[in-house]
């Protein structure tokens, strides 16, 4: 509207018949006028200390003046949301590649940033795009580097047991979206998750799928307490308790979930209320899971990629492995189980017969295991056809 506005003016002036080879002068330099006034918009826009210009340096051509406009990523999440919902969800044409955005959600530098270094190295980087959001409260020392460095998105405090870390993953995926329309699977990672394939068998397993992979557990123990973390009926009417879903919030989403989830307010506008209870408020583990399961659920399959072992019980917190039980045996056996597809009578095999997906991650590792981790990258950990005799 403003440039609209900037240009009426002058042209306006121009009006005398005298003036008129000046008056088409100024005209033809009106898309000049008009770049440099959108210009002027995104510099008002993006404060000077906004990290954006140099997020997607890859991105920006110099010479093409219209490329800038990337950068207008606002800082608001409403906002931020209501952009990204303007994205063509539709998966890259054929014949275009199709890329991994691999997304990291944490509040501590990754203490598996070598192995991940590891996994990418000898890949084109026209394969994937990573995505960082670190909460700005922490510090993070060492720095994020290599394919990390210059990765963080505008991110917000990101704290357990309350909506923040929803958000954090929806602002992830807003950021994605924007950033390149290549992206068609969007995957999601903590700290401590691992990849257990090499890149390649990552790559082919997940951009060859046209389904989600996301956890969509029904009936699951506390589902009435989960349900009502935000106060009894606090749902209603959007999200009955029939509908509440629950499912790992370390899911892989296709471009147009990833569009569907950045789309919605209604549902989100529910799960971002403060938890009356805290204990079993986990709106990253209910909210994803619930908003597919209402929207699309022939487009999931119902199950996470990522291994976790909760036999332990540790409270609420998984089992998580130490430096000297991580051996190949143990990378084997995880590849070798089979994800648990969800209880919904949408087992994986409703809609298409037989599924066999692999764990392509797993979750979760102390940190003081990437030695081991390291020791075996080429060996095990990325030679897909690593067995154990
Ligand atoms: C979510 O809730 C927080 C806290 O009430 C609020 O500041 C924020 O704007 C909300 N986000 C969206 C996208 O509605
Ligand atoms: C990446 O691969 C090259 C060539 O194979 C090797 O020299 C380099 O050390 C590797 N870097 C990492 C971080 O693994
Ligand atoms: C996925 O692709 C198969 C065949 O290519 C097609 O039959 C199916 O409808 C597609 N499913 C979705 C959810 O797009
Ligand atoms: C159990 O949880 C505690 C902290 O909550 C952690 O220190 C410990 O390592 C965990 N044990 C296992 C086996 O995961
Ligand atoms: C899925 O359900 C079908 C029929 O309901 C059953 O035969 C099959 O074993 C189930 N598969 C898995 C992986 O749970
Ligand atoms: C990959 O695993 C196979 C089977 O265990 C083994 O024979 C081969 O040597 C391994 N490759 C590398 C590079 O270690």
């Amino acid at each position: 509207m403003r440039v609209a506005a900037g240009f009426n003016l002058p042209a306006r002036d121009m009006l005398s018949p005298t003036l008129f080879p000046l008056f088409c002068a100024l005209f033809l330099c009106l898309p000049l006028a008009v770049i440099f006034i959108v210009q002027r918009e995104i510099t008002a826009v993006v404060s000077p200390e906004s990290s954006f210009r140099s997020l997607y340096p890859r991105n920006v051509h110099p010479s093409s003046p219209v490329v800038r406009l990337r950068p207008l990523i606002p800082k608001d999440d409403g906002q931020l949301l209501r952009l990204a919902s303007r994205v063509n969800p539709n998966q890259p044409s054929p014949g275009s590649t199709r890329k991994l955005a691999f997304m990291f959600l944490t509040t501590t530098p990754l203490p598996f940033a070598p192995l991940w270094e590891t996994f990418f190295n000898g890949s084109s980087n026209e394969l994937y795009n990573v995505y960082v959001h670190a909460d700005p409260t922490r510090e993070y020392d060492p720095p994020f580097s290599g394919v990390f460095e210059n990765r963080v998105i505008h991110s917000k405090p990101s704290i357990r047991n309350s909506p923040t870390l929803a958000a954090a993953a929806r602002r992830l995926i807003a950021h994605a979206l924007l950033d390149d329309p290549k992206n068609y699977m969007f995957a999601l990672f903590s700290p401590s998750c691992v990849p257990i394939h090499s890149f390649d068998f990552t790559y082919n397993t997940l951009v060859s799928s046209n389904r989600s992979f996301i956890e969509i557990l029904k009936d699951e123990p506390l589902q009435f307490d989960r349900w009502a973390a935000w106060g009894p009926n606090a749902m209603l009417p959007e999200v009955r308790l029939d509908e509440f879903r629950i499912g790992s919030q370390f899911w892989v989403l296709k471009r147009k979930h990833a569009h569907l989830v950045a789309r919605d307010r209604r549902i989100w506008g529910k799960f971002n209320q403060t938890c009356v209870w805290e204990y079993s408020c986990y709106p990253d583990e209910t909210y994803f899971a619930t908003l597919l399961n209402m929207r699309d659920p022939r487009g999931c399959v119902p199950a996470t990629l990522t291994h976790v072992d909760w036999s332990a019980n540790n409270g609420s917190h998984p089992r998580i492995y130490e430096a000297e039980e991580v051996v190949p045996e143990l990378i084997v056996r995880l590849r070798d189980t089979r994800p648990r597809y969800g209880e919904d009578g949408i087992n994986g095999s409703d809609w298409s017969v037989g599924r066999n997906d692999p764990f392509l991650f797993a979750r979760k590792f102390s940190p003081e295991s990437l030695g081991a981790l390291m020791g075996m990258a080429r060996t095990v950990l990325f030679n897909d056809s690593a067995c154990v005799n």
